[in-house]
């Protein structure tokens, strides 16, 4: 079978390179065999291709954890999934639900384990889920690691409910799931972004406010004003470094904070008196378990969700697709079609 895979320690989005694997072979005691026909990229698979992250990558691994496709074959003992079934894989294969085991990053497709840029996976049956019936293979690719990640912090940690407002970083994967989450939800969406195109995206898309965070810099501020001075009750943290300390101005008292990502670099001061002066509450998470994950599929399917794909490239295209996503020129996910 065609896969493609990334060179021990990462050599850079060029490196990236289509070989011949022998098939998966028979799925053994509840393992499912699944065709892939289509995949999406997030920003992690750049640091992996740079060898920048952090977690647990295996040598030579197939990358990207997102992917979507039919079962072909299960094997003995499997019962939740059978051939023919529309599925995907949940980021961390074992991680059935509740709290995850101190290993659960060994089980990661794309990084601890081999990922989904393959004409063939084998999964484990406790790692995948049925897609909502109503989205394509493309759409339901985009699904694992942000959108799961964003319903984990909004509905698991947050607690959001109608009424609420949340503030979103940037126009990536993660932040328009999470708006999109938040419309469907009746949740007050401020997003922040370096572009006011995508500020106007967002808005057709149910934001009910945007915020250029290059022509605005103290964005937080804009932020407050905008909730009449009481502030959001939760921000979706993916700038990292450079945005940290101004969600915590951003939030009310009491609000809270997920923190998801480091778009802007891992490393920050930050004054502890701010965690108390505003009672927050912070939390760090790693996407999400295979219940949450099917817990978001069925909130996707009442609310007819589409998630927003920003361009479809072929499985030959993979390089000119990460290359896509390192520019940053997108909106929503980006996808490789498989077959
Ligand atoms: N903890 C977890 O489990 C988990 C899961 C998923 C993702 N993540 C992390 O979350 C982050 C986002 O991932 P993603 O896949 O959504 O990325 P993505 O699709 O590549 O989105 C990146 C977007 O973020 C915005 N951005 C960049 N720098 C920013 C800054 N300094 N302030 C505000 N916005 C900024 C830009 O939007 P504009 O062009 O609109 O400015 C950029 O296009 C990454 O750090 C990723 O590693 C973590």
């Amino acid at each position: 079978m065609k896969v493609y895979q990334i060179p021990k320690g990462g050599a850079g989005i060029e490196s990236v390179a289509q070989v011949e694997r022998p098939d998966p072979g028979k799925p053994g005691h509840r393992q499912v065999l699944v065709k892939v026909r289509a995949c999406s990229l997030n920003f992690r698979d750049l640091g992996i291709v740079r060898g920048s992250y952090r977690m647990p990558v295996r040598e030579n691994v197939i990358p990207l954890s997102d992917g979507a496709g039919e079962v072909v074959e299960v094997g003995p003992g499997v019962g939740r999934v059978a051939a023919g079934d529309r599925v995907a894989g949940n980021f961390f294969q074992r991680w059935p639900g509740g709290n995850p085991a101190p290993d659960v990053h060994t089980s990661a497709l794309g990084g601890g384990v081999d990922g989904m840029l393959a004409q063939y996976v084998m999964l484990e049956e406790e790692g995948v889920v049925k897609i909502p019936p109503h989205l394509s293979f493309e759409e339901g690719a985009t699904l694992p690691c942000a959108a799961v990640t964003v319903w984990h912090a909004m509905i698991e940690h947050a607690g959001l409910k109608a009424g609420d407002a949340v503030l979103l970083q940037g126009t990536g994967g993660v932040s328009i799931f999470g708006l999109q989450f938040a419309h469907a939800m009746g949740v007050r969406a401020i997003i922040i972004s370096s572009s006011d195109q995508k500020l106007a995206r967002a808005k057709s898309l149910g934001a009910a406010h945007g915020i250029n965070y290059k022509t605005t810099p103290d964005w937080e501020k804009a932020a407050m004003e905008f909730t009449g001075g009481r502030g959001v009750d939760h921000v979706v943290e993916v700038g990292g470094a450079a945005t940290l300390t101004r969600s915590f101005h951003a939030i009310r008292v009491g609000g809270k904070i997920t923190l998801i990502g480091g778009l802007s670099g891992g490393a920050t001061e930050l004054n502890p008196g701010l965690i108390f002066a505003r009672r927050a509450n912070v939390q760090g998470i790693s996407v999400g378990s295979t219940q949450m994950f099917m817990a978001m599929n069925r909130a996707i399917e009442v609310s007819a969700m589409k998630p927003v794909i920003d361009k479809v490239f072929d499985f030959a295209d993979a390089v000119p697709a990460y290359r896509h996503l390192a520019s940053g020129a997108h909106f929503g996910k980006v996808v490789i079609r498989v077959s």
